[in-house]
């Protein structure tokens, strides 16, 4: 793979308007502020002393200071992002739950400049930053930033993968891996010091959230975050998903471990349809991730299908992420059409071809009404991670670790929080 850089400022360029961007920074805070996205003293003060204009310097200043813009800096041949500075809310957001405190020593995974000489204001003279790409480019292009910006005595640079974590500033009191990864190496809790607190967003079975884990012995205790959809990682922790063609325009992508081969498949959609309407209705603004996470955690062979509107027999939840299920020669999945009474609303419908799928479509409306009862408007599972978990349900198994999800029992009992459904 080549990858190629956004054009470089021309060395002549004007000097950016510092008023501007100080007042564009203000301005920022208040809306991190306001989405919650920023709350304490130390991450506010980082924010507002580090200029983050000079790390960007290739982009205008409205994309620089607004809250969602990812500012896009590396590419593949094929225009495929390779590396960025990540958005402000989701950079405030993790070090927000990374609690980094002066003293520390912390390791960022992936680097870009800014979000580590955020971390080198909160660790302050007494801590240690260092921060490691695979790309020996983006390192080239933070050692620029850091050293105009003067923070390159404050940070150590690495150019290595980090499947291996850093050993040459171990052990860490944080980790803060900034590119999505699809495990857990083993050396990023080894190089945790107990008590220590391991932030990333990782994609389990397709799903990417930020988590917030804390060291307990070679035990990883952590809690589920936001939606995050980070640069999937490099080198040897490259995503391990196989995709397998059910259509033309339909992708099944499982991301078990070994890739099971979903024979038979090709051909499945032709064969005549199973359905049934869960009763499960959403509507309006209420988001339903805590339903795709819960189909991940408790189905047996859980996948996710990709193809739009035309591709199924009712509108799919997301382009990319039809939760569904798969046994070899039969295929299930859940979709959720508007219903005809009431457009802003929908109910959730599995669907299913195949031998085995009479029973895989109950399965999936029975899922769908159990996360209904126990999770809906709840804020989804508590993850625990250990490499030497007995397989059980609710264990995703992963190359390095098992993965537990806890959907706590109190839960259980926590009814949704939106409106009840007026129904038909
Ligand atoms: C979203 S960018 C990092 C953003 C950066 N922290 C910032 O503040 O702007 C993700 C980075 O992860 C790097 N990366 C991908 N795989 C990696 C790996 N295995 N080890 C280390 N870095 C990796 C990419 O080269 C990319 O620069």
């Amino acid at each position: 793979m080549t990858t190629s850089d956004t054009s470089a400022p021309a060395p002549d360029a004007p000097a950016p308007d510092t008023d501007r961007a100080d007042e564009m920074r203000e301005r920022l805070i208040t809306r991190l502020r306001a989405v919650k996205a920023l709350r304490t003293e130390p991450v506010v003060r980082a924010v507002r002393t580090v200029p983050r204009h000079l790390f960007a310097p290739e982009f205008p200043l409205g994309e620089v200071y607004d809250l969602t813009t990812v500012l896009r800096t590396r590419f593949t041949d094929d225009g495929a992002a390779t590396s960025s500075v990540s958005a402000t809310w989701v950079q405030t957001l993790m070090l927000e739950r990374a609690a980094i405190r002066p003293g520390m020593r912390v390791l960022e995974v992936g680097s870009g400049g800014y979000n580590a000489a955020l971390i080198a204001e909160m660790v302050g003279p007494t801590g240690a930053v260092t921060s490691i790409d695979i790309d020996p480019a983006v390192i080239d292009r933070a050692r620029t930033h850091l050293t105009r910006t003067g923070y390159a005595d404050r940070v150590e640079l690495i150019v290595g993968d980090a499947e291996h974590g850093c050993s040459d500033g171990a052990p860490y009191d944080r980790i803060v891996v900034t590119v999505a990864a699809t495990d857990l190496p083993p050396a990023w809790t080894r190089q945790l010091v107990e008590g220590g607190r391991l932030v990333l967003p990782l994609g389990v079975r397709g799903f990417q959230r930020i988590y917030a884990f804390t060291r307990h012995g070679r035990l990883l205790l952590g809690e589920t975050g936001n939606h995050a959809g980070f640069v999937p990682m490099q080198g040897l922790g490259a995503p391990a998903s196989a995709t397998v063609p059910v259509t033309d325009t339909v992708g099944l992508t499982t991301d078990a471990d070994p890739v099971p081969a979903p024979e038979n498949l090709p051909g499945v959609f032709a064969l005549p349809a199973h359905e049934r309407f869960t009763g499960v209705r959403i509507g309006g603004t209420e988001p339903f991730s805590t339903l795709q996470m819960w189909m991940a955690t408790r189905l047996p062979h859980f996948a996710t299908l990709t193809g739009t509107v035309d591709d199924f027999p009712h509108k799919p939840m997301t382009r990319d992420l039809t939760p569904a299920m798969w046994d070899g020669t039969s295929l299930a999945y859940l979709l959720s059409p508007a219903m005809p009474q009431n457009p802003s609303r929908c109910e959730f419908v599995a669907c299913g071809h195949g031998p085995g799928a009479a029973d895989m479509v109950t399965l999936l409306a029975d899922h769908a009404r159990r996360w209904e009862r126990g999770h809906r408007g709840g804020p989804g599972p508590r993850f625990l991670a250990h490499p030497a978990l007995p397989p059980a349900d609710g264990v995703v198994r992963t190359r390095h670790t098992r993965l537990l999800a806890l959907w706590d029992q109190a839960e259980e009992n926590h009814g949704p929080d939106w409106p009840a459904d007026p129904g038909p």
